[in-house]
């Protein structure tokens, strides 16, 4: 397959959508994105990367993160973690409150907010440090030392946090959070605030289309874990989209409100694509419509 050609065509057909959509605004610093970027990343499961436009630039990573915290806290620390969180699509807004009352604390899945709160929680109990452990992971992933926490995002999304102080708070009032909260959204907003461009996403998520394996062929997950992961990828990783998104793409993906969205073609590659314009659900516009362009145009796809 040639991908460097097949990220040219895609380029070129998702150009007039480039700009469309908004950055999110409800964390201020994001807001200041230039919506005019675009880049994709494709890479293969030896670890060959290719590239487009904004490819190489980094951005605030976000929700994508969930995908890699999941990872962690199963790989450390079983499947417990189901007793504390669900798998099942939402249907609501990432960070929605209205289910959490009627399910006991339960959140519906890992991918929204209050379901990425109970795994980061969990994670803080095996590791002792959430976000620090998070990203020596995803900068031995992507063999990136320079991968960073951007301390601005951190700072102004936790200026900006009530919601994610609400979900946690309410959670801890049903015993589903066991670190105190303060100390949970710290990590949580550290978490969402790496920084990581296209080839670094895709480079990082290449455990999920290597069946478990890390880049040095340690085992993080097991394969049926890795498919799990990719399961609930492909259910809840865009949230009340999911059901759009498998339509569109046919891949497990996860997005991000810095406009960032990683896919996983299991045994083949995976993908990262990143524009700042987002649809009202909170996924990129030209990310998602960049990723239908490259299971059509390849017929790489789980379907
Ligand atoms: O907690 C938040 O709201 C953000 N740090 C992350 C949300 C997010 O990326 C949702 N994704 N589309």
């Amino acid at each position: 397959m040639d991908y460097q050609a097949v990220l040219a065509r895609i380029a070129e057909d998702v150009a007039p959508q480039v700009g469309s959509g908004r950055p999110a605004e409800y964390i201020p610093a994001l807001a200041a994105v230039d919506p005019h970027r675009f880049g994709m990343a494709i890479a293969d499961v030896d670890g060959k990367v290719y590239g487009i436009g904004d490819w190489q630039r980094p951005f605030s990573a976000q929700s994508i993160t969930k995908v890699f915290a999941l990872a962690l806290a199963l790989a450390q620390g079983g499947d417990s973690l189901w007793d504390r969180v669900g798998r099942e699509p939402s249907g609501n807004p990432f960070n929605s409150l209205v289910q959490l009352e009627h399910e006991n604390g339960i959140p519906r899945n890992p991918f929204i907010n209050a379901g990425a709160l109970v795994v980061t929680d969990r994670l803080q109990t095996l590791t002792g440090d959430a976000s620090s452990e998070l990203l020596e992971f995803l900068r031995q992933e992507s063999a990136n030392p320079e991968l960073a926490f951007d301390a601005e995002v951190a700072e102004s999304e936790s200026a900006h946090g009530d919601r994610n102080a609400a979900l946690a708070h309410f959670m801890a009032s049903y015993g589903n959070i066991t670190n105190p909260v303060p100390t949970l959204l710290d990590h949580y907003f550290w978490q969402c605030a790496i920084e990581m461009s296209c080839a670094d996403l895709a480079l990082a998520a290449r455990f999920l289309a290597r069946h478990g394996l890390r880049a040095d062929d340690s085992r993080l997950l097991t394969r049926s874990e890795a498919k799990q992961v990719n399961a609930v990828m492909l259910t809840c990783g865009t949230y009340d989209a999911a059901g759009e998104f498998a339509y569109r793409v046919g891949l497990p993906g996860k997005s991000g409100v810095g406009g960032g969205i990683v896919a996983v073609v299991p045994g083949r590659c995976t993908l990262g694509v990143w524009s700042p314009g987002l649809d009202e659900r909170g996924n990129s516009v030209a990310g998602v419509a960049a990723l239908e362009r490259f299971t059509t145009l390849t017929g790489l796809s789980v379907f």
